[in-house]
């Protein structure tokens, strides 16, 4: 006999919260609050004449081994600064990932360049060489990969690809601190990386960004782009170059510059979740982990999975929300669509003249009506891990008797 599903009025496999709002108090502590203190006693708020943010900058280039950094207000102007700094400009086609944040796409809109959108690996979700191959035209001048969730992109192809046709690679690493391909870790490997500091990262300063590169021209000229162009060393005030005003303040520097200490270990705890979670939800036939691509090591931002719909007989979102009703939150959909179908794409209402149609990726819009969230935060126990494990399993018992 199988246990009735608490959406059906049977007992929760679980009462008390998994994610619990003292995981996001303990996420800032002394340390922030001190730094914070700092900067207000040290009445300068602001980048141009405080120092916290540029000795941010030094710290983030030494920890990621780049030549250099700039700190920026989000993780939409990392990608906005990069993109200027690398040379991206009015009509050139950009291509990208149909699974990502609007952070990822506005940056090429606001240029007035082109989103042009391959499709994903059906096992990883992230696009590849070769799905990059098939939409390049003469008029594509970069590439942004996303490493959704936490799993880099499978990179080399994709940077030999990138070299053949004289091609910019922007690497978007909001979801994937410290992750890993063949040993390089995310942000290093193209012309520069861009990542968020908003406060569903791994790490958070509110909102805020940088981007960092092994190019110390890429790196200036988004530090310029990301203040107006003015050029600070100068003895006269002269803007240089068209440029935004994405300065990041002392004040999330000073937070982001402690929270930055803290990733290694955030990293740790998240991979050790996971592999332990995996390991669990090893003997549930109808639960499909996800495809971790070989050499690749994730830093799960959060844990994606799918059901054997077939094997169940339901659906993916009756499916979520029953497992949801046993205290475990899962999230179905990720995405509502692909973000060629969000409604702004749609609408025209935007810089780019481009149309976009149901079923241009057909692998994305497809991943999209399978792929369940679960959190994988460094806060989660081993008890925790039982019990997502033993919710997922009740809910597949009920569906396969
Ligand atoms: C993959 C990806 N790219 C870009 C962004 C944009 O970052 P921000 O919210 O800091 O602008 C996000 C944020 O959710 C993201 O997940």
């Amino acid at each position: 006999m199988t246990a009735k599903l608490a959406a059906h009025g049977g007992p929760k496999v679980r009462d008390e919260p998994l994610v619990r709002p003292e995981h996001a108090r303990a996420r800032f502590g002394e340390e922030e609050r001190r730094a914070l203190a700092e900067v207000m006693d040290s009445g300068h708020l602001c980048s141009v004449t405080g120092e916290r943010t540029r000795a941010f900058e030094r710290r983030v280039a030494d920890c990621f081994g780049a030549a250099g950094a700039a700190a920026v207000t989000s993780g939409t102007a990392a990608i906005h600064c990069a993109l200027a700094a690398v040379g991206v400009g009015p009509g050139d086609e950009v291509v990208t990932s149909p699974i990502t944040d609007m952070g990822s796409v506005i940056p090429i809109l606001a240029l007035s360049a082109v989103p042009v959108f391959a499709d994903v690996d059906p096992e990883t979700w992230n696009i590849t060489a070769e799905t990059i191959a098939q939409v390049l035209t003469p008029r594509t001048t970069a590439i942004i990969v996303v490493h959704l969730a936490g799993q880099s992109c499978v990179m080399a192809p994709i940077l030999d690809l990138a070299g053949e046709r004289g091609l910019k690679v922007i690497e978007d690493c909001a979801q994937s601190y410290l992750g890993t391909c063949n040993g390089r870790p995310v942000g290093t490997m193209g012309d520069a990386g861009c990542f968020s500091l908003n406060d569903y990262k791994h790490i958070s300063c509110g909102d805020g960004g940088f981007v960092i590169s092994k190019d110390l021209g890429v790196v200036s000229r988004a530090r310029l782009f990301a203040d107006k162009g003015y050029d600070r060393t100068g003895p006269a005030r002269d803007s240089l170059v068209f440029g935004m005003n994405y300065r990041m303040t002392e004040l999330q520097a000073a937070v982001a510059s402690v929270q930055i200490e803290k990733v290694d270990g955030i990293v740790r705890r998240r991979r050790e979740f996971a592999a332990l979670l995996s390991g669990l939800l090893e003997g549930i036939e109808a639960v499909r982990r996800p495809r971790v691509a070989p050499g690749v090591e994730h830093s799960w931002w959060f844990y994606p999975f799918t059901v054997d719909l077939d094997a169940v007989g339901t659906d993916a979102a009756t499916f979520a929300g029953e497992v949801t009703a046993e205290g475990i939150p899962v999230t179905f959909p990720y995405l509502a669509k692909p973000v060629y179908l969000f409604r702004t794409m749609q609408s025209g209402k935007h810089p780019v003249e481009a149309t976009y149609r149901k079923g241009l990726c057909p692998d994305a819009e497809k991943a999209l009506g399978e792929m369940m969230v679960l959190p994988c935060t460094e806060f989660l126990s081993e008890r925790d891990a039982w019990d997502i494990a033993t919710a997922l399993r009740k809910v597949c018992e009920y569906h396969t008797g």
